[in-house]
């Protein structure tokens, strides 16, 4: 059985996604909202871009790799304890360095590479204990991503179900891919307005005028939280 992804993400009423720049009132915990939602799902773990866990943690920091097509190596299982949850990121280019393979909230690392990184930068993974998986990198990207998530789930058999938290690129891609099952979203009663932020979703792939044809929505559930803020689910029809 293939892993269902189910998007959780928090946006404004115009589905922007960069938190920083929003006014909240001071006793209203974001964090708390969004971290609530999601345990309702009992996921065991999430996946999200390189952009957002470059953000995610001070002991995450970004470099400039060096980059070279190499012969195919295997996947490696790291240091992953059981009942660890996973914080899976697609960082193709491997420009991500990590301080160990569990992040402050407790997730296990796991971070989906193609095969041009290089051995030195897969030697520091294995020494931090931290898994990665090799997508199949070729023109489609649907089939990237599919491979991506069986190879995670070839790895770690007890993984059902993966929260994927953003940002707008990573899920602008699973959309096009029809690989989002479910849309769990917090509606702020905010407006952000500017057009260079990023929405919820956001494609960047290969020229594609309607990334979400023939997926509809079908309302799940529904609730008006304290100050106005909304909380939707859907189910994705294809
Ligand atoms: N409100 C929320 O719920 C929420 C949640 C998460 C994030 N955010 C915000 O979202 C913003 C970041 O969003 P973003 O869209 O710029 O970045 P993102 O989706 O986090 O990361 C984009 C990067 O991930 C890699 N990637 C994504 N999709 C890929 C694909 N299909 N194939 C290969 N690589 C892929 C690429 O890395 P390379 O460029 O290295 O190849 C790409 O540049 C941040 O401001 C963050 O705070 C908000």
């Amino acid at each position: 059985m293939s892993i269902k992804i189910i998007c959780h993400m928090i946006t404004t009423a115009d589905s922007r996604i960069v938190t920083s720049r929003w006014d909240l009132p001071a006793d209203f915990d974001i964090s708390g909202v969004y971290e609530n939602t999601a345990a309702q799902f009992n996921a065991q773990g999430w996946i999200v871009g390189r952009a957002t866990m470059s953000e995610y943690a001070d002991n995450i920091s970004e470099h400039q790799p060096s980059l070279a097509q190499q012969a195919e190596r295997p996947d490696f299982k790291g240091a992953y304890r059981e009942g660890q949850q996973l914080a899976v990121v697609f960082d193709l280019k491997g420009k991500l360095t990590y301080d160990g393979c569990v992040l402050p909230t407790g997730e296990h690392v796991t971070a989906v590479l193609s095969s041009e990184v290089s051995d030195v930068y897969l030697y520091e993974l294995q020494q931090q204990g931290i898994s990665y998986v090799f997508a199949d990198v070729q023109d489609d990207e649907t089939a990237m991503l599919k491979s991506a998530l069986d190879r995670i789930q070839l790895m770690f058999p007890h993984v059902q179900l993966l929260l994927l938290e953003g940002g707008g690129t990573i899920n602008g891609a699973f959309l096009k891919a029809g690989l989002i099952d479910e849309l769990s979203l917090i509606v702020c009663p905010l407006l952000d307005g500017a057009a260079e932020v990023q929405n919820f979703v956001n494609y960047h792939g290969p020229a594609d005028p309607r990334p979400g044809a023939g997926q509809r929505l079908e309302l799940l559930e529904h609730e008006l939280f304290a100050g106005g803020t909304l909380y939707l689910r859907y189910r994705i029809d294809r």
